[in-house]
Order: C-alpha cells, then sequence, then structure tokens
C-alpha cells in the first residue's frame, strides 16, 4: 500500500516525487488527484497507467495563479472573467494551448485545447513550490468513482502508487466543472462543483448544456461524440500492425526490429527503441503529429504490444486510424 502523509508535513516529499517523475495523489477541493508533473511525458504516462486499463483521456492542468495559467492556455476575455470569478474553485476551462505552454502532448492527449484549473490549498501550494503545472486526473482506477478521502484513494490505487497526500474529505466533493466558451456561448462539458445557473450570472449568457463530457445538446440536438474533436486526429491515414511499408508511406515504428521495406519511408520515428511503453506512450501524440506533417497519405504502424500502457497506446491508434465519418475517430 501507498504511504499516507498528513498534508500538514507532505510538501518536501511531494515535490521530491512530482520531480523524480512518479504520480502522487492529492487532495483538491473537489476530488482527490492523482497528480505529475504536466511538462514531462513520462511522468504522465504513469498515471495513465497507474489508473489500470488505461486510456488517453485528456487531462486538467492546475496551476497555482494567472501567470503560470497564461503560460499554458490563451484566455479570451470571457474564459478570463469565468476564472477572474470562480478560481481558485471547482471549475475548468478549456482553452486553447498557449503558443509555447510547456504542457506535454501526452497530458492534452495531441488536442490544441487545454483543460486548466486553480485548486485551493495543498495543491496550490505544491505548484507554486515546483513553479510546474500539475496534470491530475481524479484519482481512481478507471471505472471506479473519485476518491474523496486519502483512505478511499489509497484502497483503490494503493497498490500502483507510492504516496497519498491526506488532506481530509474533500469540500465539494464532486469534479469541477468544464466549460469551453465558443465564440460567444459557453458550452458544459461536463457539471460539476459549479452550478450552471452561477456560471450564467457570470458570463450574462445561458450556458448551453450536454448530457455528459461526451455528448453535447446544442439548441435541443445531441450532437453524435464523434463530432466533437476531443482527439487528435491526423490528416493522415493510418495503417496498423504493418509488416512492411508501401512506397510513400510514413513510418511510426516501436522497438528494435524493423518493418519490412522501412528504409523506403518518407520519414520514420521510433516511439521506443527499447521497447519501453512508458516512452512510447510520451512520443505517441508528437510523433503522430510530426509525421502527419511530413505530407504523407499514410502512416504505417508497427505492432505495440497490448499490456500495460499498450493497451492505451493501441486504443488511441485504433481511434486515429477508424474512418473519419466513424465516432470512433474522434471521440
Ligand atoms: O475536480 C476535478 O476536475 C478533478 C480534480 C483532480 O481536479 N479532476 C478530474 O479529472 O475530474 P478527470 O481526468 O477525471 O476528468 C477530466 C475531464 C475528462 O472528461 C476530459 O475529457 C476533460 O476533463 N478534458 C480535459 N481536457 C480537455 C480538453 N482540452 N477538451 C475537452 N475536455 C477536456
Ligand atoms: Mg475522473
Amino acid at each position: 500500500m501507498a504511504r499516507i502523509v498528513d498534508a500538514a508535513d507532505a510538501l518536501d516529499l511531494a515535490a521530491e516525487e512530482i520531480a523524480a517523475g512518479r504520480p502522487v495523489a492529492l487532495p483538491t477541493e473537489t476530488v482527490y488527484g492523482l497528480a505529475a508533473d504536466a511538462t514531462n511525458g513520462e511522468a504522465v504516462a504513469s498515471i495513465y497507467e497507474a489508473k489500470g486499463r488505461p486510456r488517453f483521456n485528456p487531462l486538467i492542468v492546475h496551476v497555482d495563479g494567472w501567470d503560470l495559467a497564461e503560460r499554458v492556455g490563451a484566455f479570451d476575455p470571457l474564459s478570463r472573467k469565468l476564472g477572474e470569478a470562480f478560481w481558485p474553485g471547482p471549475l475548468t476551462l478549456v482553452v486553447p494551448k498557449a503558443d509555447a505552454s510547456p504542457v506535454h502532448p501526452l497530458a492534452t492527449a495531441g488536442l490544441d485545447t487545454v483543460g486548466i484549473r486553480m485548486p485551493k490549498g495543498f495543491a496550490a501550494l505544491l505548484i507554486r513550490k515546483l513553479g510546474r503545472p500539475l496534470a491530475a486526473p481524479s484519482a481512481n482506477s478507471s471505472g471506479r468513482i473519485s476518491g474523496t478521502t486519502a483512505q478511499a484513494v489509497n484502497d483503490d490505487l494503493g497498490r500502483r502508487i507510492g504516496l497519498v497526500v491526506d488532506g481530509g474529505k474533500t469540500r465539494v466533493g464532486v469534479e469541477s466543472t468544464i466549460v469551453q466558451v465558443v465564440g460567444d456561448t459557453v458550452r458544459l462539458l461536463r457539471p460539476g462543483g459549479v452550478s450552471a445557473e452561477e456560471i450564467e450570472r457570470v458570463a450574462g449568457v445561458p450556458v448551453v448544456r450536454g448530457k455528459t463530457g461526451d455528448t453535447v445538446a446544442l439548441g435541443g440536438a445531441v450532437v453524435a461524440p464523434g463530432m466533437l474533436a476531443s482527439h487528435y486526429a491526423p490528416r493522415a491515414g493510418m495503417r496498423l500492425n504493418a509488416v512492411g511499408v508501401r512506397t510513400g508511406e510514413a513510418l511510426l515504428a516501436f522497438g528494435a526490429v524493423r518493418a519490412k521495406g522501412a528504409d523506403r519511408a518518407i520519414q520514420m520515428l521510433n516511439l521506443s527503441e527499447t521497447g519501453d511503453l512508458r516512452e512510447a506512450a510520451a512520443n505517441l501524440f508528437s510523433f503522430m503529429q510530426a509525421l502527419d506533417r511530413s505530407g504523407t497519405a499514410t502512416i504505417a504502424v508497427e505492432p505495440v504490444p497490448g499490456h500495460g500502457l499498450g493497451e492505451a497506446i493501441n486504443d488511441r491508434l485504433a481511434r486515429a486510424a477508424a474512418p473519419r465519418d466513424n465516432p470512433m475517430a474522434s471521440s
């Protein structure tokens, strides 16, 4: 089981763990988060790994103040107004990534937007001490409910992480509300600790309500999940489990053994020469983007084993390879 350390004594230890690239479970005002340095791809990969049955969903990036928030994301006036009204607190704003945002592409699942939240308490102190943003999903294994006590987190994740910071029972008890300003409308991507009514009062415009993070009702019509571009989809087609490379293709390689005709590839990037799935996860989105920029019509992808983080890597590759009119492609 993980070490449980009282928040009053845990700041130095938690900072050391995060700096060493190990995820730490910590309290926020909403629920416990499983935090890692948002700028370190392998540290972010270990978050997905610790959650079990991993999926590369975009993670919320936590900041301690506006200086860091503005290095991470680009705020339009309405998003800024909402942040000023509800931060620090249980609101997450999805905004475009800032130019030269230090956030690693794995934390945003390759998106050009980023979900940002300014929490209160221990998390804010830790971010200040590190001078770095923290990526943190709720501290629960896949399919379990979010932990609101250190004990619940330890029961669920204690075998897979080293440290749980105990800040008592979280005050809000549900996750943050997630909104995204689109033009002059505010879309509710997930209801949470701040009510839509409170947001409307500050925004001065109605909040466009959705059902879940996956489906959003626009003017009463439910938009199919795939229509919300919640994941990076390459422009090029993807050919998975390639054992040979065809003329004109780019190659996304994995491990020490090359596909036949690899020297034909117009460009090749290797997710991990040593076959390390954590390294591969950290490289996945940036390498797909780089190969996409080569202008190739097809990216051939060597087989990636399915265990551990390989499950999430293969899930993401399958989505990227799915036909574009198929909601799987971007949901
Ligand atoms: O209260 C909370 O929000 C907690 C604490 C730890 O901060 N965090 C949390 O994270 O609930 P998580 O990973 O369980 O949920 C994050 C949600 C996911 O549904 C994800 O799809 C969405 O945020 N999200 C993050 N970045 C996004 C983006 N750029 N665009 C759309 N959705 C995004
Ligand atoms: Mg969650």
